[in-house]
C-alpha cells in the first residue's frame, strides 16, 4: 500500500482527496466530485448523522433502510457476538448456520400467508436478480420455458445488476447500457396521475394503468408472460402511492392469466407503511416478495426472497437443484443482526407506531405544505412522502428537469441542516421509525423555508 493511501493518521482534507482519487461512487457525476471533495459523515446516532463538525437531521434514514435509527447499541454488541461465535460460514449444499436459520423462521411467520420459503442474498438488486431466475426456473420446471416475459412499469426501480437495470423505468439508467429496447422486458403505465393523468380523473386514470397490463399481456400472449414486477410504492422514483383498488386489480389480471405477481418490498417491507408488509398495507397478495433494507436497517447488508410455498413447492420439487447463491448467502452475522433489527421493532413497537402515530402525525404536518406555490401534490403512507413541485398548480406543469428545482430545494434543506432527497420533479422523505414529532416538525419547518427560498429566487429570475 502506498503511504498516500494508508488512512493512519490522515487528516480529514488528505481523506477526501484520497476519496477523490481513488473512490468510484455509485450514481454520481464525476464532475461534481471534481469540483468539490465529498462530504465525509464519519458518525451518526438516533435521526442524526454527523460529519466534518457538522449535524444534519437525516430525514432519508440514509438511502431509506435506517429504520431503527443509527448507532444503536444492541445492534452493535449482537454483530460483535455473532462475529465472535461464527465469523463465517455458507450456506452451499446442506449446510446452515443458527442465526440465519433463526431468520427464516421469522421473516416466514411474520409475512403474509403461505409465504414460508426464504433465500437470502446481500442487497435489493441480489435478490431481484435472484426472482428473474427463480422465474425462469420456475416456469421451465412446469414445462412452459417460452413463459419468458416481464413486465414492469415507467417509474420502476429495481436494482443496479445488469438484468435488474433492464426493469428499471428512468431512461436515463436504461440508455448508458443500451437496455431500453431490452428483449423480454416490456414496460406499462404505473399508477402516478398527477404526471400521467392528463384530463382523466384519479380513478379513471389508474384503470387504465391497470387496463395497460392486462392489454400488454393479450398483445403478448399470456403463454409469453412469466411475471409482473411492483414497487407497492415507487419510491427512488418519486414516491408514488397507488390508489386504493389498483394493486388488488394489478393482482386480479395476473391471476386471469397465469402471471406471477412480484412485490418488491426492499423499501416498503419491515413496516415502512405501517404494516409488515405494503401487501397487508393495499390489500393485495404476491406471490414472491423481496426484502432488503429494512431487514437490517442498513446496518449490514443483507437481503430475502421470500416464496409462497406454490412456488417453493415447483422449485423444489424431485432432484431439482437451484444453480444459484453468493458465497455470503445466509451470512450468520447479517441474520444475526436483522433477527436483532426485527427484534427492537417488535419490542419497542415501531411498526405499530408508524401506522397510528408517528405516520399520522407526518402526513399531518407534511399535508401543510400543500399551499405553498411550489408544491403541487404532497403524498404520505406511513413513514414515506412524496412532494410533488409544480410550476402550475392548475395545469399541473412542472419545471423542466435540468433546471435542477427539487435540487435546489434539497440543497437550501441541507444548508439548514436537514437531509431530504430529491428526485426528478419530488422531494423524497423516507425517515427512521424512531423519528419525534419534535424533528418533523423541525424538518417541516426548514422545508416550507427552503421551498420558499427557492420560490423567491425564481420569481426574482
Ligand atoms: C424498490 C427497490 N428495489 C430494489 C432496490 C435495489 O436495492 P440495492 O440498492 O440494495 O441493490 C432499491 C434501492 O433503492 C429499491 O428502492
Amino acid at each position: 500500500m502506498s503511504q498516500e493511501t494508508d488512512q493512519e493518521g490522515a487528516s480529514l482534507i488528505e481523506l477526501q482527496e484520497i476519496d477523490q482519487k481513488h473512490h468510484i461512487h455509485p450514481f454520481t457525476a464525476a464532475s461534481a466530485l471534481r469540483q468539490a471533495p465529498p462530504f465525509l459523515i464519519d458518525g451518526a446516532s438516533g435521526c442524526y448523522v454527523s460529519g466534518q463538525g457538522i449535524k444534519l437531521l437525516d430525514m432519508m434514514a440514509g438511502l431509506g433502510c435506517v429504520n431503527v435509527g443509527y448507532g444503536r447499541k444492541e445492534m452493535v454488541n449482537t454483530a460483535a457476538e455473532a462475529m465472535q461465535a461464527l465469523s463465517y460460514y455458507h450456506s452451499f449444499s446442506a449446510v446452515s448456520n443458527p442465526t440465519a436459520a433463526a431468520l427464516s423462521g421469522l421473516i416466514a411467520n411474520l409475512a403474509p400467508e403461505g409465504m414460508n420459503r426464504v433465500f437470502f442474498a446481500n442487497s435489493g438488486s441480489e435478490a431481484n436478480e435472484t426472482v428473474l431466475k427463480l422465474i425462469r426456473y420456475y416456469w421451465r420446471s412446469k414445462g412452459k420455458p417460452e413463459k419468458k416475459i416481464i413486465l414492469t412499469r415507467d417509474y420502476a426501480y429495481h436494482g443496479s445488476t445488469l438484468a435488474t437495470t433492464a426493469l428499471n423505468g428512468n431512461p436515463a439508467m436504461l440508455e448508458p447500457y443500451g437496455l431500453e429496447t431490452e428483449t423480454g422486458i416490456e414496460r406499462v403505465r404505473a399508477p402516478y396521475w398527477y404526471r400521467q393523468g392528463g384530463s382523466d380523473t384519479p380513478e379513471q386514470h389508474w384503470k387504465k394503468a391497470a387496463q395497460d397490463i392486462e392489454d400488454k399481456i393479450i398483445e403478448l400472449g399470456a403463454e409469453n408472460v412469466a411475471a409482473m414486477f411492483v414497487e407497492p410504492i415507487q419510491a427512488t422514483m418519486g414516491a408514488i402511492i397507488p390508489p386504493e383498488g389498483y394493486l388488488p386489480e394489478v393482482e386480479r389480471i395476473c391471476r386471469k392469466y397465469n402471471v406471477l405477481l412480484v412485490a418488491d418490498e426492499v423499501v416498503t417491507g419491515l413496516g415502512r407503511t405501517g404494516h409488515w408488509f405494503a401487501q397487508e398495507t393495499f390489500g393485495f397478495k404476491a406471490d414472491i416478495m423481496t426484502l432488503a433494507k429494512g431487514l437490517s436497517s442498513g446496518y449490514v447488508p443483507i437481503s430475502a426472497v421470500v416464496l409462497h410455498d406454490d412456488i417453493a413447492s415447483v422449485v423444489e420439487d424431485g432432484e431439482n437443484i437451484f444453480q444459484h447463491g453468493f458465497t455470503t448467502s445466509a451470512h450468520p452475522v447479517m441474520a444475526a443482526v436483522a433477527l436483532r433489527n426485527i427484534d427492537i421493532l417488535m419490542k419497542e413497537g415501531l411498526v405499530d407506531r408508524v401506522r397510528t402515530d408517528i405516520g399520522p402525525y407526518f402526513a399531518k404536518k407534511l399535508a401543510s405544505l400543500a399551499d405553498l406555490p411550489l408544491v403541487g401534490e404532497v403524498r404520505t403512507c406511513g413513514l414515506i412522502a412524496g412532494i410533488e413541485l409544480v410550476s402550475d398548480k392548475t395545469t399541473r406543469a412542472q419545471y423542466p428537469i435540468e433546471a435542477g428545482i427539487c435540487s435546489h430545494v434539497s440543497q437550501a434543506a441541507l444548508l439548514r441542516g436537514v437531509i431530504v432527497r430529491p428526485t426528478g420533479n419530488n422531494i423524497v422523505l423516507c425517515p427512521p421509525f424512531i423519528v419525534t414529532h419534535k424533528e418533523i416538525d423541525a424538518a417541516v419547518d426548514v422545508l416550507a423555508e427552503a421551498l420558499t427560498e427557492i420560490e423567491n429566487a425564481i420569481k426574482a429570475s
